[in-house]
């Protein structure tokens, strides 16, 4: 049989309840952080593959790990056992024999069992009516996201620095010192903190993502989504009435500021995939409708220094977009202008004009709208390109997209999510003679519409 690589080694990952053996609890993913960072280092990622697999039935020995084509079966490895195993085993060859399991019989035993109670338990909780985990765990899903929503939006995570007590934390976050201790309780058990005797420290990660003075701190642009999240806390209100219900803090005063870190924070990778799925050939004048933080834009023009963009914006956002188009180094190719999309010409001679994350905002007559003066807007061969989450024809998916739909019910008036078919048919009704659909990698899709060169 053809192996495509020397060794392929199943690592088991699987959660249990809180309670129940596992090897997720066990520090299966320490293990595999450790496999990853060993096999790196010594040069090995041609000749191994890893994978990441459910239960094996052998819970009380976890974590479990196989390696084939021998099939040799390590338990209760640990990530201090790493480097031995990539070493010997994956590098020599040669098994580490003290972590071996050899006693085929009682694994199987052991495995068959746990394949029988498994079973037996499924069976009983099934016939008792018991709520399916999966079911239990999407209904209380909320509590770890507004958990760590409420640790940003108090920067617990800056307050925590290098290390602090509960009371200088809660001092520090203006916040009461008992309700303080538990929010921190909460987060290590999340694994966003860690806690030695009085001392909270910030793990790797929160110490990375979520804390002052970390060149890659998303705070200001995940903020927008504990703005999200008091909307989203209105959303039976929204689906009974049909649209969004105004709630007290839209206006608080960094709302604007972290939408568009937020926006920058998602087109920031993606801009320079859209650059490549368009291509520059023939690009001279780009309008970037509703251009935010300007990522787009900023890309375009340093694809080429033959390009001019204008972003068209509400005054509110403008300055913020000029800020970032001025820290781009780009200020002299990208122009800013204050406006309303929803009214007006746009101007003429466009060779690509973008609707990126836009369309979603409005409702079905508002885009027939825009597409229709986006292509008088355009020169000849010019092309509008629509950029979104794209719906299936029945609207059923992807999740994304049809969460997202929901997410535009609680924030606009008539936002939603739509169909490829949808924006098809609008482009058509608006004169574009070719419309053609780019996947780019992730969730949101190209809708490109062709003018009729003149
Ligand atoms: C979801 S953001 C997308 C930003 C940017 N295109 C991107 O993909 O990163 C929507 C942008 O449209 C702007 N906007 C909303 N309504 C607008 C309107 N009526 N006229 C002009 N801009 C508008 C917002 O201020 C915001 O910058
Ligand atoms: S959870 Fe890993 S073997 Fe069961």
């Amino acid at each position: 049989m053809m192996e495509p690589f020397r060794f392929h080694l199943f690592v088991c990952t699987q959660q249990k309840p809180e309670g129940v053996p596992s090897c997720l609890a066990s520090g299966s993913l320490a293990v595999l952080g450790a496999l990853d960072r060993e096999i790196q280092a010594r040069d090995l990622g041609h000749d191994v593959q890893v994978t990441t697999c459910g239960c094996m039935g052998l819970c009380d020995e976890g974590p479990v790990m196989v390696i084939y084509p021998a099939g040799v079966w390590y338990r209760h490895v640990k990530a201090s056992d790493v480097a031995e195993i990539v070493g010997t085993h994956l590098g020599d060859g040669k098994p580490v024999e003290r972590l071996v399991w050899k006693d085929a019989a009682a694994m199987k035993t052991m495995a068959i069992e746990h394949g029988e109670k498994y079973r037996a338990a499924m069976a009983a909780r099934d016939k008792a009516g018991v709520l399916p985990d999966r079911l239990d765990q999407m209904i209380r899903g909320y509590m770890p996201s507004r958990c760590l929503l409420t640790a940003l939006e108090l920067d617990v995570f800056s307050a925590v620095g290098e290390g602090s007590n509960d009371e200088k934390i809660a001092t520090t976050i203006h916040a009461n010192a008992r309700a303080t201790a538990m929010l921190l309780n909460a987060l290590v058990s999340l694994g966003l903190l860690t806690k030695s005797g009085d001392t909270y420290t910030n793990t790797p990660e929160s110490a990375r993502f979520f804390a002052q003075g970390s060149k890659d701190n998303h705070r200001h642009g995940l903020l927008h989504v504990a703005n999200i999240w008091h909307r989203w806390s209105t959303l039976t209100d929204a689906v009974r009435g049909g649209t969004r219900i105004l709630i007290s803090r839209d206006d608080t005063p960094g709302w604007t500021r972290d939408f568009i870190a937020a926006m920058q924070r998602n087109a920031k990778d993606r801009a320079g995939l859209v650059v490549k799925a368009l291509g520059t050939t023939g690009v001279r004048r780009i309008l970037d409708l509703g251009g935010g933080s300007g990522a787009y834009s900023i890309a375009f023009a340093k694809a080429s220094p033959e390009i001019c963009c204008e972003i068209l914006d509400v005054p509110e956002v403008v300055p913020l977009t000029t800020e970032y188009v001025s820290q781009a180094g780009v200020s002299a190719q990208v122009k800013l202008r204050a406006g309303d999309m929803l009214h007006g010409d746009f101007g003429l001679g466009y060779d690509l004009i973008l609707l990126n994350a836009i369309c979603h905002m409005f409702s079905e007559e508002q885009n027939r709208d825009i597409f229709r003066r986006a292509h008088r807007a355009l020169a000849g061969n010019g092309r509008l390109v629509v950029q979104d989450f794209i719906l299936n024809p029945e609207k059923t998916g992807p999740q994304h997209a049809a969460l997202f739909s929901l997410n535009m019910l609680v924030s606009t008036d008539s936002g939603a999510s739509y169909s490829e078919c949808e924006y098809t048919e609008w482009m058509k009704a608006a004169d574009f003679s070719a419309v053609n659909r780019i996947d780019l990698h992730g969730p949101s899709s190209l809708i490109v519409g062709i003018k009729t060169g003149l």
